[in-house]
């Protein structure tokens, strides 16, 4: 069965979806996207990613075309339409088309795209083995907290993780360490404080990230938002990353260094345990 899209209005079959050649998100990469888990069909904690799309939009100046009512009864037909049972729900807003210019006009319509991909979100292999990531300079300009659409730097950092034969990069920035190309970053500390970057424009603001950090300190669980240094990271007792295609991930080894042993650490499996419940509830 061929994927359903959405495209400006309609629902159409991915394979009829086209934009034009002149879409600024194709020409200058001038778009915002978003990503929302789906489990059991039911999109994940979905509110939050709406709010970071409309602030992702309002920082680049284009205005958001739709209501989050609106966007999640695309979102949730779009899933219905497809059959989605597990996986993800991708949405992309560009400035709209127009001549190629680096300016247009204030009021073009926006372009609007959202698919869906079907993906083991709840047992994949990795989270029983872990994952290990390398780690690349962060070539990023300075405006991460926003959801852009322009991600060259994390297709090289994924090529290099590629490359070496793993699943992520982790990127650094003066020693240390900011996030995953596409996921946040966290380290487990010998005193068992979970430590991840605070959010500033240097990362963006992740939701899974959020949920997680709410779910450790309902535990009871010790928290710290500072920066870390990779020698740090290389030291700890857990590791893991977060994203909305990942939930929590244990990271096992960082430059081909083991992390814990080399195995998914007890308090990342916890925490991914404890983060499946609560999607599961809600
Ligand atoms: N990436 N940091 C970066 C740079 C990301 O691209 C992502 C998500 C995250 C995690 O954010 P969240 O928990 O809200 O998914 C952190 C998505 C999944 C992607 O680009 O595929």
């Amino acid at each position: 069965m061929s994927r359903i899209a959405y495209l400006n209005g309609a629902f159409v079959p991915l394979a009829e979806a086209r934009i034009p050649v002149m879409d600024r998100g194709f020409l200058f990469g001038d778009g915002i996207y978003e990503i929302t888990a789906v489990l059991a069909g039911r999109l994940l904690d979905n509110a939050p990613h709406l709010a970071r799309l409309a602030r992702s939009l309002g920082e680049i100046g284009i205005a958001n075309p739709h209501t989050d009512a609106d966007w999640t009864r695309l979102q949730t037909e779009l899933v219905r339409r497809n059959g989605l049972h597990d996986g993800l729900v991708y949405i992309e807003v560009t400035r709209g088309v127009f001549e190629r210019d680096f300016l247009c006009p204030t009021d073009l319509p926006q372009t609007v795209v959202m698919f869906t991909q079907e993906k083991e979100l709840r047992d994949p292999p990795a989270a029983r083995t872990g994952v290990a990531v390398v780690t690349v300079p962060d070539l990023r300009w300075q405006r991460r907290d926003i959801k852009s659409v322009s991600l060259l730097a994390q297709v090289l950092a994924k090529q290099a993780a590629r490359a070496a034969g793993v699943a992520e990069a982790w990127m650094v920035e003066d020693g240390y360490v900011t996030e995953g190309a596409s996921s946040s970053a966290f380290i487990i500390a010998p005193d068992r404080r979970i430590v991840t970057r605070p959010l500033s424009t240097a990362v963006l603001p992740g939701i899974t990230r959020n949920a997680v950090l709410k779910l450790a300190e309902r535990h009871g669980l010790r928290l710290e938002q500072r920066l870390f240094t990779l020698a740090e990271a290389q030291g700890a007792a857990e590791a893991f990353l977060t994203s909305a295609s990942s939930l929590v991930m244990p990271v096992v080894a960082i430059d081909g260094r083991p992390v814990g042993g080399g195995h998914p650490g007890p308090l990342t499996t916890d925490l991914r345990k404890l983060y499946l419940k609560l999607a599961e509830a809600s």
